[in-house]
């Protein structure tokens, strides 16, 4: 009978053993929470299609950021459900937009919490495209004047970091000369580089009422079908002056995080979409799948494939559990 002389198995036999040799450590500190904000008062509207997570206003959010903050959760990204929506998402870059105020009083009620924005205008246009429309597209170039105008009016309230999320060619550049412009060198740039156009995003849509009312994004955000655009994507932002980088979405592009960590320096940071959530929120309360080992082990797949940061819905559970 064969009997092997090299035994894998030697480095698994207790939970100590295996937990010297473990390659990957999840920890609150990989964590940014995505929270959604809205004009309406006194709301914490549960938003049906990504269980756990709800439409804020202003009261409720400041009540939510403390539990993050208790929880240790280092970071927040906001996104904002405005009162009135338009043909340019004027509200976004209204210094009392409803984004500006929630991070005014964000800062006014915690403090260690840093706090990011994303900059797009779907959620804020009336026609629920990520700018300017123009011949039935996004006009590229009259857009940026509006994102610069955007970042800076988050960054007047307080926002700590901005994140572009709208693929729109040339955004960090302008984003970057308009910061400058006003005073804010030292804002720094978490670019959604590499953004695929993805149907993981339908309960975000839902969630921060921001489909689409004609057409698609699939003439700004990216094929999923490709990697090698992904570097080149990547490698523009930074020329830009993006500082830190973001794939999205993680879990069925787990190679194109890893493609990017391996080719850039820069800080990596992956999202773990609404969809990707909601499935696995789906399969646990069905009791199909055990929902938190599920979660650890997606989290864990999307921290060994490259990411340093994980931008997740499941973000306060993952705190509890690993506390
Ligand atoms: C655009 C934006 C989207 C998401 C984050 N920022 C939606 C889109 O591109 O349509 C999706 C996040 C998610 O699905 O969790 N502002």
């Amino acid at each position: 009978m064969y009997k092997p002389y090299i035994r894998p198995r030697r480095l698994r036999g207790s939970p100590e053993i295996r937990s010297m040799v473990r390659e990957t450590q999840l920890t609150v500190d990989d964590l940014i929470y995505p929270l959604f904000v809205t004009h309406e008062k006194q709301a914490r509207k549960p938003i049906p299609s990504m269980p756990g997570q709800f439409q804020l206003s202003l009261d409720n959010l400041i009540e939510e950021v403390q539990d993050v903050r208790r929880l240790g959760i280092p970071a927040i990204i906001l996104f904002g459900i405005p009162e009135k929506k338009d043909a340019t998402g004027s509200d976004s870059y209204d210094d009392n937009g409803i984004i500006q105020q929630a991070v005014r009083a964000v800062k006014e009620s915690v403090s260690g919490l840093m706090v990011i924005t994303d900059v797009c205008f779907c959620e804020y246009t009336d026609h629920g495209h990520c700018g300017v429309i123009k011949n039935n597209d996004v006009d590229n170039d009259a857009t940026l004047e509006l994102l610069a105008k955007q970042a800076v009016s988050h960054a007047k309230a307080g926002a700590e970091m901005v994140a572009p999320s709208g693929m729109i060619d040339g955004m960090v550049g302008a984003i970057r000369q308009g910061l400058d412009e006003a005073g804010f060198e030292k804002l720094p740039i978490l670019s959604y580089a590499v953004k695929y156009s993805s149907s993981f995003y339908g309960p975000f849509r839902d969630a921060a009422e921001s489909a689409p009312r004609f057409g698609d994004r699939r003439t700004h955000q990216m094929d999923p079908a490709n990697v090698r655009e992904a570097l080149r994507e990547a490698e523009l932002d930074l020329n830009e002056g993006a500082d830190m980088l973001m794939v999205k979405p993680a879990l069925s592009f787990l190679d194109v995080i890893r493609r990017i960590k391996d080719h850039f320096d820069a800080p990596l940071a992956a999202y773990n979409v609404s969809g990707e959530y909601s499935m696995v929120k789906a399969a646990g309360q069905n009791g199909w799948i055990d929902e938190k080992p599920v979660t650890l082990e997606i989290l864990t797949s999307i921290k060994r494939a490259g990411a340093d940061l994980i931008l997740t819905y499941h973000a306060k559970d993952v705190a509890k559990w690993l506390g």
